[in-house]
């Protein structure tokens, strides 16, 4: 349970909230390059933390990201003209570039100095392997902090697979279901055992259908928390998934089987009431194969409830049409209004929920909740330790920075991203903390995963 006071602190991310002021402390996975696919091209919408903004990929390639808003009478940017190095609103001709330096000033005369006094807000962006990241923060140049070093965002784009979804509700509800482990027993699950192909691929999931109450435990680290859910596996032995949980939005899950791609999300708000989840799945040492990656893009039905990558990420032909509306291309077909396509026939027969895909199941509930849930009326339980530690670290960071202006964790230590999940079979009497630090060490041999 949280006071009306401390959900506020943590689920409004406006400008010159706490929490806001905090999430504009890190550099944000903004936009896919592709999103952004050709020098002088159509300028996109885009809307984060509450913000309307413009970007756009200038003559030398490189993204701006503008206040939507042009400085001189408040015309949308986004109908600009992209050209030279610039975006050129179309009301009267002002020319901004990257850093909302003002270019061109046709309606003034030549000899105005107009133009040097007057700048539009501009975020810095830097792109890396696929990925617009922004920097919505006060800090100049130089004093900003790093890019996380995520490992999703460091090996090569062949290794690596995302796809976005825009959801309609809080990012903070979005991001509890993700580390929410006990729901996978349930919500994503098939009601017949036998389902479950027996590949080693699924060990873990067999180990997770036989016991759902997980016992957990959690350890603060310098960009969050490890979190490691417990189930009984064989006599004498525990099955362990180690979940990362990394301020201030992201989750990095355990998979299944010691080859498989391992997947993580990023719950990007785009405003109080919405979030952009982002899916990633990527291999640490060798290139995604054609049939991992159709595992993702495309789905059919017969693969209600699979525990495997498949799902996850909301396949292609379930997009509905774009329109220039901010994230809309990350919009799904099945939504609160149809449902979600709920097949009643499957939750008889086959599926725990009915509701085709993993992505769309944790849509369904996580915005049948409401546009921001009142955590007043919440009863947690056992299962829910994790969201309850990662709700104090949010606090924490919240207050100090209402409080104290405090730099949040993980800012400075862009490096300890770099880390891993891992499911484990330990034998009952083994130090999990020990064991789990080796195992989701970048250092580690190999990827741990049962
Ligand atoms: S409103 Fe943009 S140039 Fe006038
Ligand atoms: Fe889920």
């Amino acid at each position: 349970m949280l006071s009306r006071e401390d959900n506020d602190l943590i689920t409004r991310v406006g400008p010159g909230t706490p929490m806001g002021l905090v999430m504009r402390s890190y550099w944000l996975p903004l936009l896919l390059s592709e999103e952004l696919p050709e020098a002088d091209g159509r300028p996109l919408r885009v809307r984060v933390l509450g913000e309307d903004l413009i970007a756009f990929r200038d003559s030398q390639g490189r993204v701006g990201l503008l206040e939507e808003h042009c400085p001189h009478r408040g015309a949308s940017l986004y109908f600009g003209r992209n050209e030279e190095c610039g975006l050129r609103c179309v009301y009267h001709g002002w020319k901004f570039d990257v850093e909302g330096r003002i270019t061109d000033m046709p309606n003034e005369p030549p000899e105005s100095t107009f133009k040097d006094r007057i700048r539009a807000i501009a975020y810095p962006c830097v792109e890396r392997n696929g990925v617009i990241w922004a920097y919505l923060g006060d800090q100049p140049e130089g004093q900003r902090p790093e890019l996380p070093a995520f490992e999703w965002n460091l090996v090569p784009a062949s290794q690596c697979y995302i796809s976005k979804r825009y959801q309609e509700c809080n990012w903070v509800q979005a991001y509890e279901g993700g580390i929410d482990s006990s729901h996978v027993s349930f919500l994503h699950s098939r009601l017949n055992p036998g389902d479950f192909r027996g590949s080693p691929r699924e060990q873990g999931m067999k180990y997770m259908a036989a016991d759902k109450f997980p016992h957990y435990e959690t350890v603060e680290t310098p960009y969050g928390l490890m979190v490691g859910a417990r189930r009984k596996a064989e006599p004498g032995y525990y099955y362990w998934r180690i979940t990362q949980c990394l301020l201030p939005f992201y989750t990095l899950l355990p998979a299944y089987g010691s080859d498989s791609p391992v997947s993580g999300h990023a719950w990007v708000p785009i405003d109080d009431y919405n979030t952009m989840v982002w899916t990633i799945t990527w291999h640490p040492s060798r290139d995604l194969t054609e049939a991992e990656l159709n595992d993702m893009r495309y789905w059919s039905p017969d693969q209600v409830g699979s525990s495997e990558g498949n799902g996850r990420h909301l396949p292609l032909n379930m997009y509905a049409p774009e329109t220039s509306e901010a994230g809309s291309r990350w919009k799904s077909k099945l939504n609160k209004h149809n449902d979600y396509m709920l097949d009643w026939e499957v939750q008889k027969t086959k599926a725990f929920s009915g509701i085709p895909t993993i992505a769309m199941q944790d849509q369904a509930v996580q915005e049948s909740m409401g546009p921001i849930y009142d955590r007043r009326r919440e009863h947690l339980g056992t299962a829910d330790l994790a969201i309850i530690r990662m709700r104090q670290l949010w606090l924490s960071a919240a207050r100090a920075m209402r409080d104290r202006q405090a730099v949040p964790p993980g800012v400075q230590a862009p490096d300890t991203y770099r880390v891993r999940s891992a499911s484990l079979r330990l034998p009952a009497e083994a130090d999990w903390v020990a064991e789990a630090t080796r195992a989701t060490s970048p250092d580690a041999d190999r990827v741990y995963f049962v």
